[in-house]
C-alpha cells in the first residue's frame, strides 16, 4: 500500500474520535491535513492498475474519455496529480480553478482555507476562497504534461473576483487562449464560488454581469476557436429550476457545449435536518464563523433533481451540436452513475466521494466503481 492509501486507512479509523476536540482545533487539523494529503496523492505513481479490463471509454466532442467520471474542480488547482489520475483510470482529470491574479484564499482565525469534513454525514464544507496560482502559472504546467490515452486535460477557470468590468473580462479570455496554447482539450467556467466575496448569489434570476461574460467569451473565443475546444459552463447545486429554464436556451445559443450541475451549495437550514446527529454542533459552527460550501452525500439529490430538469429542458431545444450535462454532486457510487445516466448526465465529477472511496480502495477506486458491476 502506498503512504496515502495507508494515510487515508488510519484517518477513516481514527475520525470518530476526533469530535471529543475542539471544533477550532478538528478544523485546523483537516484544513492543513487536506492540502498535505492532495500534494503527497497527486506525486503517487499506482503503476499496477490495468485499466483495460474494467474501463468504459465514451466518445463526447470528438474526444474519448477514459470513463464518465472524474475529479470535479478544485481538487488539482495548481495543476498537479494528472499522471496519477490517469494510471488510477479517471475518465479525464481537470486543473483549477485559476483565475487572471494569483489568489491567496480565505484565512481566518489563522486558518487557512477552512475546510471541514463530515464523514457521518459523508460530506464537507469548504470556505477556501479560490487560492491558485494564477491562469499562466498552470498553462506553463499544463503545456509540460505528456498526455496519456483517453485521459483528456481540462481546466476550470473563473473570471477574477479582485477585477471588474472590461479588464476582468479581458483578462479572462487572455487566460482562456493561453490554456488553450498550452494544450487543454476542453474548459470549464466556474460561474458558482460562494467563497468569494463577490460571487453571483442570486440562483433564481439572471445576473447581468454573467450575461455579459458569456455573451463576451462567444464573440471573442467561442467564435474564433481554431481547434475542437469545448467549454462548459458550471453552476451552483442551488440554481433555481425557472432559472435553467432561462439559462439553457441562453448557453446553447450562444455555443456553449455543455451544463455542469453542479457546484456547493449555501443552503445550510437545509441540511440541517438531514446531518448526522453528531455533525450538527460543528456544522453550525463552520457555516455561522466562515460561511463556505456544502458537498457530498447532502447535496446528491439536489444534483440529481436539477440534471433530471435540465434534461427535459434540453430535449425540447432544437439542437444544432452536441450540448451535454454533467452532474457533480454528492457521487460516490456507480449506483449514482447509473442515476446520472438516466437523468441525461453524459459525465460525472466527484470530489467529496472520490476521497470517501479513496480511503477504503486507495488507487483502485475507479477499478473498484466500474468493474463490480
Ligand atoms: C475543498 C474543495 C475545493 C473546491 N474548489 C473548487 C474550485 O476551485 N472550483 C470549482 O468549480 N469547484 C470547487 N469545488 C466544488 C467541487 O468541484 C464540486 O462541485 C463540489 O464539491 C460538489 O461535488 P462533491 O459532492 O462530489 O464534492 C471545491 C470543493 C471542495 C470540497
Amino acid at each position: 500500500m502506498s503512504l496515502t492509501e495507508n494515510l487515508a486507512k488510519l484517518d477513516a479509523f481514527l475520525r470518530p474520535y476526533f469530535e471529543y476536540f475542539s471544533p477550532k482545533f478538528y478544523i485546523d487539523f483537516y484544513s492543513r491535513g487536506r492540502k498535505d494529503f492532495l500534494s503527497r496523492l497527486s506525486f503517487e505513481e499506482p503503476l499496477d492498475i490495468n485499466t483495460e479490463n474494467w474501463s468504459r471509454p465514451i466518445k463526447l466532442w470528438d474526444i474519448e474519455f477514459k470513463n464518465n467520471l472524474f475529479n470535479a474542480a478544485g481538487m488539482f488547482k495548481s495543476g498537479i496529480g494528472y499522471k496519477m489520475s490517469a494510471l488510477q483510470g479517471a475518465g479525464a482529470w481537470l486543473a483549477g480553478t485559476s483565475t487572471s491574479n494569483p489568489r491567496a484564499g480565505n484565512n481566518k482565525f489563522n486558518i487557512l482555507h477552512p475546510f471541514l469534513p463530515l464523514p457521518n454525514s459523508k460530506s464537507a464544507v469548504n470556505w477556501l476562497g479560490l487560492p491558485n496560482d494564477g491562469h499562466s502559472s498552470l498553462a506553463a504546467k499544463i503545456s509540460k504534461i505528456e498526455k496519456i490515452k483517453s485521459c483528456p486535460i481540462g481546466v476550470s477557470v473563473s473570471s477574477d473576483p479582485s477585477e471588474t468590468g472590461f479588464t476582468a473580462l479581458k483578462s479572462l479570455l487572455e487566460g482562456m487562449n493561453d490554456l488553450s496554447k498550452a494544450g487543454v482539450d476542453f474548459i470549464e467556467l466556474n460561474e458558482s464560488c460562494p467563497n468569494v466575496s463577490n460571487h453571483i448569489s442570486t440562483t433564481n434570476e439572471l445576473d447581468k454581469s454573467m450575461l455579459e461574460r458569456l455573451e463576451y467569451i462567444k464573440e471573442n473565443f467561442l467564435h474564433k476557436r481554431n481547434k475542437n475546444l469545448p467549454i462548459i459552463v458550471k453552476y451552483s447545486v442551488d440554481t433555481d429550476i425557472n432559472l435553467l429554464l432561462k439559462l439553457l436556451p441562453i448557453l446553447i445559443d450562444l455555443g456553449f457545449d455543455g451544463i455542469n450541475l453542479g457546484n456547493t451549495s449555501t443552503n445550510y437550514s437545509y441540511y440541517i435536518t438531514k446531518l448526522n446527529s453528531r455533525e450538527k454542533k460543528i456544522f453550525e459552527y463552520f457555516t455561522s464563523n466562515f460561511g463556505g460550501g456544502v458537498s457530498g452525500n447532502l447535496i446528491k439529490e439536489k444534483s440529481l433533481n436539477l440534471c433530471k430538469e435540465c434534461s427535459k429542458i434540453i430535449n425540447s431545444i432544437n439542437l444544432k451540436k452536441e450540448f451535454h450535462i454533467i452532474r457533480t454532486g454528492g457521487i460516490d457510487s456507480y449506483q449514482d452513475l447509473l442515476d446520472s445516466e438516466k437523468a441525461g448526465a453524459s459525465l460525472n465529477q466527484w470530489y467529496t466521494g472520490y476521497f470517501e472511496n479513496f480511503s477504503k480502495y486507495g488507487h483502485n477506486l475507479y477499478q473498484n466503481i466500474y468493474s463490480n458491476h
